[in-house]
């Protein structure tokens, strides 16, 4: 089984769409390993988003994330990392497809709702940074008819 890492962004948070979003992903067949709401300091945020330290929007998408309360979480199921940036969609709202959580909820870049993790190497590094105090195990009692 595969992991991620999601976060919904202190918009997503502040308009109220805590139970959509998870509502997506739990009615998707995936599975729940690790949930807080914290505010993130902006150092955090800062390593969180390193590799885009040289882009010119990295200080306003640091002080966006910074601004409030955001919803981390883990998730597991076959092939999520790729299910869940397709239940994000794409990065840019005005080109997020409807169906999407971006597509029907966000119409600006800056202001997104949700982060996914990219790869299975950014998912591994953003669960270690962001639950390190590990996350919890269950086994599901839907399992045998999702897969
Ligand atoms: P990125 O990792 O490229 O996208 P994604 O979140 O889909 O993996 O960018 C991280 C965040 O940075 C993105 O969700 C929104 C913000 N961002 C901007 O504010 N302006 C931009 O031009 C881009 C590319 C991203």
């Amino acid at each position: 089984m595969e992991f991620t890492f999601v976060m919904i962004k202190p918009d997503g948070v502040q308009r109220g769409l805590i139970g959509e979003v998870i509502g997506r992903f739990e009615k998707k067949g995936l599975v729940l390993r690790g949930l807080k709401v914290i505010n993130v300091e902006r150092s955090f945020a800062e390593t969180h988003y390193a590799d885009l330290s040289a882009k010119r929007f990295f200080n306003d998408l640091v002080d966006y994330i910074i601004s409030g309360p955001v919803v981390a979480m883990v998730w597991e199921g076959r092939g999520v990392i790729a299910t869940a940036r397709n239940l994000i969609g794409a990065t840019n709202p005005a080109e997020s497809a409807p169906g999407t959580i971006r597509g029907d909820y966000a119409v600006h870049i800056s202001r997104n709702v949700i982060h996914g993790s990219d790869t299975v190497e950014n998912a591994r590094k953003e669960i270690a940074m962001w639950f390190p105090e590990g996350t919890i195990t269950w086994n599901s009692c839907i399992d045998p008819w999702i897969y």
